[in-house]
């Protein structure tokens, strides 16, 4: 890797990042965040365009990748599949053509199916960033999500972060899991066993059996919601059934009140999260969206560094 380069031009996987590309884009989210204060604009994105294709909705992401851009000085535009040719029959791979000739630079994907950044990046030599695909990975959710661990403590190597909800569907549990166990923190998994992958095991996780024997065993535990909206059927029970085992309480959270907690957002309040839990001091779920901003301006700033246009 040569210095202020990330290794890869682009990011569809947690996979795709090694330890130095991590500290680099940790480095030069601290460099936006302390200078943040002094000066809202930045030139690293001078004379580039940043294409949002959301094809499936989104709050923090979206509006983070917007600001991130606009602040480093990038054009952006947001994409609608709903009022594109996309609806007339255009493909995915001739959209990206079109725009690509329109000397587009940076696509920001997000889309219901898993594959769908890493199909574009294999037909473009255009910098693709999977801003989450389906239940397969969130990379830049991941990025923040270890920043926000890493700045609370100064370190992330052995400390114990439990995931607790619906891992099935996640795919911030699955960055997670790949960006926190390459920074050598030790991960467990707790959730209903129908919520759970059947491929699990290969992880090499723990699993712990409720939210009571994970916040005995965490310093830090990120709470996932409910994903209906991926579910064929009922996989649990009950909400209720839901929250008593794996939602996090007054009463629960009072007996460690120094436990971290995260969240990716958006919270379902009264299942995984009760409402009066986001006061605690060490409950990071907004510190975790101003670190969304950061982050994103690191890494697009980085890979602009990185990639060579053909
Ligand atoms: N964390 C996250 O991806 O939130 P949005 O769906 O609002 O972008």
């Amino acid at each position: 890797m040569q210095e202020g380069k990330l290794s890869k031009p682009y990011l569809i996987s947690a996979e795709d990042l090694t330890t130095d590309d991590v500290n680099l884009i940790f480095e030069r989210g601290r460099f936006f965040e302390s200078e943040y204060l002094l000066r809202s604009k930045f030139n690293d994105l001078e004379n580039y365009t940043v294409a949002l294709a959301f094809f499936e909705p989104s709050t923090r992401t979206r509006i983070s990748f917007e600001l991130a851009a606009e602040r480093l000085g990038a054009k952006t535009f947001l994409f609608h599949s709903a009022t594109s040719s996309l609806t007339k029959g255009e493909s995915l791979l001739d959209t990206l053509n079109t725009l690509d000739a329109m000397d587009v630079q940076i696509f920001v994907v997000r889309h219901s199916a898993g594959g769908v950044p890493a199909f574009l990046q294999r037909n473009t030599s255009k910098i693709i960033i999977n801003a989450g695909d389906g239940k397969h990975e969130h990379p830049t959710q991941a990025l923040l999500d270890a920043y926000t661990i890493h700045k609370h403590f100064g370190y992330i190597k052995g400390l114990n972060v439990a995931i607790v909800g619906d891992i099935l569907h996640s795919r911030v549990a699955r960055s997670n899991i790949i960006l926190l166990k390459k920074l050598g923190a030790n991960v467990a998994l707790s959730g209903p066993g129908t919520l759970l992958p059947r491929h699990f095991n290969c992880w090499n996780v723990q699993y712990l059996k409720n939210i009571d024997e994970a916040i005995e065993w965490a310093n830090v535990i990120m709470l996932l919601r409910l994903q209906n909206e991926r579910m064929d059927s009922g996989l649990v029970p009950s909400l209720a059934e839901f929250s008593k085992n794996y939602g996090l309480t007054l009463d629960r959270i009072s007996r460690k009140p120094e436990l971290v907690v995260l969240h990716p957002g958006p919270v379902n309040y009264g299942i995984e999260l009760q409402y009066e839990v986001v006061g605690f001091p060490n409950v990071l779920i907004q510190t975790q969206v101003a670190h969304g901003v950061f982050i994103r301006m690191a890494l697009l700033s980085l890979l602009t560094k990185t990639y060579e246009p053909k």
